[in-house]
């Protein structure tokens, strides 16, 4: 697997690509790789020749009170697993190759869908967000690129982004990998305590016990949403939203496509979880 930590060698990498006209398949990540992103390297593998992954924390889209600093770093484990998954190259660069200029930079913002949701929780994520993943596909060209469903606003705005700035990279937004109790991967679990852990399944059957009332019959979103909390709350999470909307994040119409996301803190560690029901 090619290692590349500076734009030039991504550029001459990238170029070597065009010249043997393989399709290019980026997976961007923070590293600390579990199942849940080599899932993601799957999907990747139908749509392209090459893969490349990108580890990079990326401090644009960390709230000050939020885990930037202690967020997981764990380079040469993540190295490894890119490579016993079949990566081919993954992108690592320092915050200085990155953000040469620093932290106040031009910036990527897509209007209004980030707005809600997580968007209201972490002012500026989305920016963040968008910003570095607009910056790695300029950079890495990607035929392809592919996110977890899990962040499922985030991969909205993705979507958005890509079609207002007409990158020529096709989005794939791979399903939700869990535990076997329900708890949706994320590099963030390890955070959490014997005891939250053994509570945080909640945010899982929560969603599913909408999911199923919404199958039954029942259309009264707001009193589904204000239940939900409540369910949440005795579980001995802190609730800050659940949500049922349309797939494209709006009011949701009956019947069709519905998304029911929440977000929940166990402690300092904040959950996110998502479902899709066609009701
Ligand atoms: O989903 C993530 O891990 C990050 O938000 C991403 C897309 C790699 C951008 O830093």
């Amino acid at each position: 697997m090619t290692r590349l930590h500076e734009v030039p060698a991504l550029r001459a990498w990238r170029h070597a690509q065009w010249q043997e006209k393989r399709r290019v398949a980026l997976v961007p990540t923070m590293g600390n790789l579990h199942r849940g992103h080599l899932a993601l390297l799957d999907s990747a593998r139908e749509h392209a020749d090459v893969l490349i992954a990108s580890i990079f924390v990326n401090p644009l889209q960390f709230g000050p009170n939020e885990d930037f600093d202690r967020y997981p770093r764990t380079l040469e484990a993540d190295v490894a697993a890119l490579e016993a998954a079949g990566c081919h190259a993954v992108f690592a660069p320092s915050e200085r190759t990155l953000y040469p200029h620093g932290r106040d930079i031009a910036q990527i913002h897509v209007p209004h869908l980030g707005d809600h949701l997580c968007g209201a929780d972490r002012p500026g994520h989305f920016d963040g967000v968008t910003t570095v993943v607009g910056l790695l596909f300029h950079l890495v060209q990607p035929d392809v690129a592919v996110f977890g469903r899990k962040d499922y606003q985030q991969l909205q705005l993705i979507r958005r982004m890509v079609r207002d700035l007409h990158f020529p990279t096709q989005v794939i937004g791979h399903p939700i990998e869990r535990e076997a109790d329900g708890l949706a991967l994320s590099s963030r679990n390890q955070y959490l305590s014997a005891e939250e852990r053994a509570r945080a399944p909640a945010l899982h059957v929560t969603l599913r016990a909408i999911a199923e009332a919404l199958s039954g019959g029942k259309r009264d979103t707001a009193a589904l949403e204000a239940d939900a909390m409540e369910r949440l709350r005795a579980a001995g999470l802190v609730p800050s939203y659940v949500r049922i909307l349309s797939a494209d994040l709006q009011e949701p119409e009956f019947p069709g496509e519905i998304l029911i996301a929440a977000a929940a803190y166990l402690g300092q560690t904040r959950l996110i979880d998502n479902l899709m029901v066609h009701v």
